[in-house]
């Protein structure tokens, strides 16, 4: 198994691809913590996760507040020994579809520093452990936006290119003490927007276009070069391998995984 004895965090754990992780992590032999913010998203998460035989706790946790982050990775790393694994899976709803014009100042920023907030954080939280362990890896998510240009984006494209950034500089500064920082950049997943905040984003976007979402999404599945989008469970597979001992000299990479909407 890929993630035998290793412990991973999974922060946003009860959300669409916190939950898809949660699973793939626990199959592969991992002792999954998931922290989030609600209870029964978390719970429902664990459920699957247990059942590929995974021994799996849930914590109520604010990734927005350093201390209570802090605390529940000092709990996880004295209860199982180490934080092998801390992926931030958590996500926002925000503005996307409008011109420059019509967007307020405070809509362009709000994912910007959410994002940046949580994604600095947690990733502050584990590297404490990680570096005194001398090993670990820091998971963050992209999105497409980081590469794309066009009327709507730019909140999105600021967050998405500032996460990417710090990934990359984290990469850096954490490699001399064996700590590892991959970052992956999906396409927006079809079978994600009936339970990720993508689904009432997407939704508004859609229908300010006068489309249904489901003919929005083909829109944006023909712009691939597959032809079709990523799905949730290819998104948690490749997360477990970049968190896996197979992956051990990957680390400052941004990961494609946009079935070609943007070619390297
Ligand atoms: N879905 C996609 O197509 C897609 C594509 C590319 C990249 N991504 C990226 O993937 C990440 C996760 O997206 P997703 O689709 O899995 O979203 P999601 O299903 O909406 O899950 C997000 C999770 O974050 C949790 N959360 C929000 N604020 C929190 C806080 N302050 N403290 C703790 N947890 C909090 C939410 O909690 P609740 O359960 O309480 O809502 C939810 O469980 C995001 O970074 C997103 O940009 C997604």
């Amino acid at each position: 198994m890929l993630l035998e004895n290793k412990v991973a965090v999974i922060h946003g754990g009860g959300g669409s691809i916190g939950a898809a992780a949660a699973r793939v992590f626990a199959r592969e032999g991992a002792r999954v913590f998931l922290a989030g913010r609600s209870l029964p998203r978390l719970e429902s998460a664990a459920e699957g996760a247990r059942r590929q035989g995974a021994e799996v706790s849930v914590d109520v946790v604010d990734a927005m507040d350093q201390e209570a982050v802090d605390r529940h990775i000092d709990d996880v790393a004295a209860t199982a020994g180490s934080v092998d694994i801390a992926l931030n899976a958590v996500g926002f709803d925000h503005v996307q579809g409008l011109a420059i014009t019509d967007t307020a100042v405070d809509d362009f920023l709000f994912p910007v520093a959410r994002y940046l907030q949580t994604n600095f954080i947690t990733a502050k939280a584990a590297s404490r452990h990680m570096i005194a362990q001398r090993s670990g890896v820091l998971l963050t998510i992209s999105t497409p936006g980081a590469r794309l240009s066009g009327r709507g984006l730019i909140g999105n494209a600021a967050q998405s290119a500032g996460l990417e950034g710090f990934s990359r500089a984290l990469a850096g500064e954490l490699g001399p003490d064996g700590v590892r920082v991959v970052c992956v950049r999906p396409h927006a997943m079809s079978d994600a927007v009936a339970t990720s905040y993508t689904g009432r984003m997407f939704g508004r976007v859609a229908e300010a276009g006068g489309l249904p979402l489901s003919d929005w999404l083909d829109g944006l599945a023909g712009a691939t070069a597959l032809g079709r989008l990523p799905v949730l469970d290819e998104v948690a597979e490749y997360l477990a391998f970049a968190a896996s001992d197979r992956a051990r000299s990957m680390t400052g990479v941004i990961a494609n995984l946009t079935a070609g909407a943007i070619v390297d």
